[in-house]
Parts: C-alpha cells; structure tokens; sequence
C-alpha cells in the first residue's frame, strides 16, 4: 500500500472479524513499533502483546471502550517510563503499528486507560511503568478498504477541522 494513501485513509475500526491474524502480520506489526525512533533513542517503553482473549478481557475493565478490546483479535498496551517525551515516542509508535497492520488489512483503534492502577496491577507493570495506550486490533468486520478510495477522497471524506483553522504557513 502507497505510504500517503495508508496515512490519510487511516480511520479507527472498532468492530472486528472473528479472525486470527496470522503470525506473521503480528510479528511485522509489533517489528514496526520497535523499530520506531524515539527521543535520544532512549525507547523508555515495553510493548505488551495481549494475544490471550483472557488477558485481553481482563484489561478491556481497564480502558474506556471495554467493547474495541473484547472483540479484538489482538490488543498491544505500550508502557513507558520517563516524562512527557515518552508519552510522544509511544504516539509514534502506536501509528507506526497501526499503519503496518493496515499495510495487511488489519484495522485497529486506540484505547486510553481508564482505570491505571487496575491496569498496573493487572499487567504485573514495574516501579515507575504506566499505560500509554493500548491499541485493539483485528480484521474489519465491516468494509472499510483504504484502497477503494484515492488519498484526495480519504482526506475529503475525513472529519477534521479544516486546513485554514489549523495549518499556517509561515
Ligand atoms: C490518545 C488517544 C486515545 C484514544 N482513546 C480512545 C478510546 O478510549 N476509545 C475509542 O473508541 N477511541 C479512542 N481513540 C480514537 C479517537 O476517538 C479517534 O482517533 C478519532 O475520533 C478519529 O477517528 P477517525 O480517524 O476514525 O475519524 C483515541 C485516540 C487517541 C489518539
């Protein structure tokens, strides 16, 4: 998939197939996350891959759309440590992920935690560790293909405030 048409087609799913991703996609999706650059290359964060449904399920107590995680066929909480440099790292990474999951048909969403010390606790996380996000993952159950649309249609059709409230060009 073109980079561009990927980064603009890039909308939440929410409701997924029920579908493994094939282990592959789960390896170069996680790769992805990573791989990703970070402030001074410190990579103050842990990725952890909720493939058991139990796990998944005991977490989705934790965030705010319980939903995206129980029907998830996959879910990644990344964890980091450190100030608020971390919390962007983990922002790019996340989208890092995302687009490669998309890159194999795979939609995804963000989840933000509700409930950190419930999360903590749950996640066995370490002194000083807390949740960033935790991202659902999964096969769209309904028809959402990036591909079927061009990258000026994706963009038209997004629900975002307009360039002339929020870019300028200096
Ligand atoms: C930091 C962050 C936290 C989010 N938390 C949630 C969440 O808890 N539940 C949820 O359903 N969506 C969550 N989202 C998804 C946003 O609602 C979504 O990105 C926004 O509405 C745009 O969606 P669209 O690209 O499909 O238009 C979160 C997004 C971000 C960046």
């Amino acid at each position: 998939m073109d980079a561009y048409l990927a980064v603009v087609a890039k909308r939440e799913v929410r409701t997924y197939a029920d579908r493994p991703i094939p282990d592959e996609v789960v390896e170069r999706l996680l790769e992805a996350g990573r791989v990703t650059g970070s402030s001074m290359n410190r990579q103050a964060w842990r990725f952890l891959a909720l493939e058991s449904r139990e796990i998944r399920d005991g977490v989705a107590e934790a965030v705010y759309a319980p939903d995206n995680l129980r029907g998830a066929a996959l879910a990644v909480a990344i964890v980091v440590t450190g100030g608020a440099t971390a919390d962007f790292d983990a922002g790019r990474a996340a989208q890092n992920m995302m687009l490669a999951a998309l890159n194999d048909g795979v939609g995804s969403c963000p989840n933000g935690v509700a409930d950190h010390d419930r999360f903590a606790a749950l996640l066995a996380l370490e002194e000083g560790e807390r949740p960033a996000i935790v991202i659902s993952f999964g096969f769209p159950a309904g028809d959402y293909r990036p591909e079927e649309r061009s990258p000026q249609e994706w963009i038209r059709r997004a629900r975002r405030k307009p360039a002339t409230e929020v870019i300028s060009r200096l």
